[in-house]
């Protein structure tokens, strides 16, 4: 399998609207409007290490939108064939994931807030979290 920096199929960048504002800024998001899916769960991740590593597992059907509300981290992403990384740091950019992503994220900044969009309430039977089976439920040859 080979490392790729190019774009995978199932990633991209969603942007949202900014209110500038002296008071201060104020970035909305509405289902069926910015996002593919319907908002079924909304998570976030604070008070993370700056050496924490989460994620490390892929989904069956779920479909997220991925924010750094607050600060920074690294979002690795692999559909079994490409890799890829991204580096979240805008609050008015979500990375959407699709379906059958393996995605590790790491290198979060002091303080960093990430929030979760989701299409799905949570299911721990739609999470692939052994690497393997996930490669080949891609179909992916790791030789
Ligand atoms: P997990 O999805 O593995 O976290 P991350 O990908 O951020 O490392 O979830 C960590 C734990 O939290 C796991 O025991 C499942 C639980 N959890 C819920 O109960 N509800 C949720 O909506 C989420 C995302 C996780």
């Amino acid at each position: 399998m080979e490392t790729s920096r190019k774009p995978i199929d199932g990633i991209r960048t969603i942007g949202l609207p900014q209110i500038h504002d002296p008071r201060g800024d104020l970035t909305f998001v509405e289902g069926g409007n910015h996002l593919p899916f319907d908002i079924a769960r909304v998570y976030y991740l604070y008070n993370v290490p700056v050496d924490a590593e989460r994620g490390g597992h892929a989904h069956k059907e779920l479909e997220q939108v991925v924010f750094a509300l607050s600060g920074s981290f690294r979002m690795k992403v692999d559909d079994g064939h490409k890799k890829s990384e991204y580096w979240l740091r805008d609050p008015r950019k979500g990375l959407y994931i699709s379906r059958m992503i393996w995605r590790e994220m790491d290198r979060f900044s002091q303080g960093a807030v990430c929030m979760v969009i989701a299409s799905h309430r949570y299911d721990e039977n739609d999470y692939y979290r052994d690497y393997d089976t996930f490669m080949t439920a891609v179909g992916a040859n790791r030789q």
